[in-house]
């Protein structure tokens, strides 16, 4: 690490809190329970409808979006929300962050990132001197929270990603940042491993995007926090070169 970095992380006290978090948190991602699957089993989607939805989604301004999301029933996750979370910050922003889902204090607020993840990435945004007010907007592939913190399933994100796809359509974010695997395998629509996709510049409709690791991961994973920091510079290091 040079001394700039160093410098910055300690101004930021960000080395103190990655490495106090972390280890003292447990992996809680159960299977996804049986219950979703059969709904899924028994509602299967309807072509006609879907497209027609998809269509609609597409025109809609952020007042129609924010409503629709607000109200929205495609998939089994809006049985156990308490309510939707669709984004927060600058709805201009060039940066944009995309996590998982939300956990249980963000479908308490209804704002995503603010439970032990959030904090983690408002330390992140804070050392590359961004924060989550200005010029960034932080969202998640699915906006109802998945049962006990699982991962969402492919219906869901396939579901809620009309929503996602319009929120960058009104957003025309200069980079996209994919946390973790379920942001960056969705976002990319492939299915490789985080590790081979972080340190390059991938493509999202001609939006550069740079996929890191989920701050929740990071929270459990210490080794790999130096790496997350590394993928920050670089993400940092882009968008000084794209604007
Ligand atoms: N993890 C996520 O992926 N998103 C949130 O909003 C909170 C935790
Ligand atoms: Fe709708 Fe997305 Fe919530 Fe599913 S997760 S109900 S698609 S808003």
């Amino acid at each position: 690490m040079n001394k700039r970095r160093r410098q910055i992380l300690k101004e930021l006290n960000l080395l103190p809190v990655w490495q106090q978090k972390s280890g003292t948190r447990k992996q809680n991602k159960p299977l996804e329970s049986q219950s979703s699957e059969v709904r899924n089993l028994i509602s299967p989607p309807d072509p006609a409808k879907d497209s027609q939805q998809r269509q609609e989604i597409h025109q809609m301004n952020w007042d129609q979006l924010r409503l629709a999301v607000s109200q929205c029933t495609a998939c089994p996750l809006h049985q156990t929300r308490t309510q939707t979370v669709l984004g927060v910050g600058d709805e201009n922003a060039d940066w944009l962050f995309v996590g998982e889902g939300p956990g249980a204090t963000e479908d308490a607020t209804g704002e995503p990132f603010v439970g032990p993840a959030g904090k983690l990435l408002d330390q992140m945004l804070a050392a590359i001197k961004l924060n989550r007010g200005q010029q960034v907007y932080i969202t998640n592939i699915v906006k109802c929270r998945p049962p006990n913190n699982r991962n969402p399933n492919a219906n869901e994100a396939r579901q809620c990603e009309p929503y996602l796809t319009r929120q960058i359509a009104l957003i025309k974010p200069k980079l996209i940042v994919a946390l973790g695997k379920v942001a960056a395998q969705n976002l990319l629509q492939c299915e490789d491993s985080i590790s081979s996709l972080r340190g390059k510049i991938h493509d999202y409709s001609g939006i550069p995007l740079i996929v890191t690791y989920h701050p929740a991961y990071l929270l459990r994973t210490l080794p790999e926090k130096a790496k997350a920091w590394k993928d920050l510079c670089f993400a940092q290091s882009t968008m000084q070169s794209i604007t």
